[in-house]
């Protein structure tokens, strides 16, 4: 879905595909180098993540080991819950493995903080993150993606696997969201 195709539900667009495809081909790039001559398993969150983990997974020139899990943190709105619970599990066991997990964006950071505290407790041998956006209350938590793709404002974005009520998920862009579709 191009933003064209639903433009009165859209305020603006803040990355295009293109943006996003060249901001993972750096990301890709230092995640290569960084991994050399280690295993990698990269761990999605469902379900924002399928196309990050996607693009960033081809942009490797190297194996990568793909798994998924999904965790509850916002319910059908635009605020947190609050409430953390593992709704799928990996298939995989990560002890002594190189852990990278994909996520689309960090807000409060509450997922992931409780995700990386969770997986920790598994023996990996590393645990990092990768996120291709960060809100600012995410510098409150402590967690702290070593691969990050844009620092954004405050606002609420949809597209690239970001949804609004399931919605969205399939644009190609990223974008803000009009108000009046979450009745602002
Ligand atoms: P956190 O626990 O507050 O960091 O929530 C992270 C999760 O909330 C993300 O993985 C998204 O699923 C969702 N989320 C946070 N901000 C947005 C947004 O602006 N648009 C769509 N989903 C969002
Ligand atoms: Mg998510």
């Amino acid at each position: 879905m191009e933003a064209a195709d639903v433009e009165k539900d859209l305020t603006g667009v803040l990355f295009t595909e293109a943006q996003i495809q060249a901001k993972l081909g750096e990301m890709a790039a230092q995640i290569e180098a960084d991994y050399e001559g280690r295993d990698l398993l990269m761990v999605g969150v469902l379900r924002g993540a399928v196309m990050v983990m996607a693009d960033l997974a081809r942009g490797l020139g190297r194996h990568v080991e793909m798994d998924w899990m999904a965790v509850s943190s916002y319910g059908s709105g635009t605020k947190s819950s609050g409430v953390v619970r593992i709704l799928k599990d990996l298939d995989t066991d990560i002890s002594g493995r190189h852990v990278l997990v994909v996520d689309e964006i960090i807000d409060t950071g509450l997922t992931l903080s409780w995700l990386i505290s969770n997986l920790s407790s598994r023996r990996p041998a590393s645990v990092e993150i990768a996120t291709l956006l960060r809100k600012p209350d995410a510098l409150a938590m402590p967690v702290e993606p070593k691969y990050i793709g844009w620092d954004i404002a405050n606002e609420f974005v949809v597209g690239y696997g970001l949804d609004y009520d399931e919605r969205f998920r399939n644009l190609r862009d990223i974008a803000t969201l009009a108000p009046h579709v979450y009745g602002g």
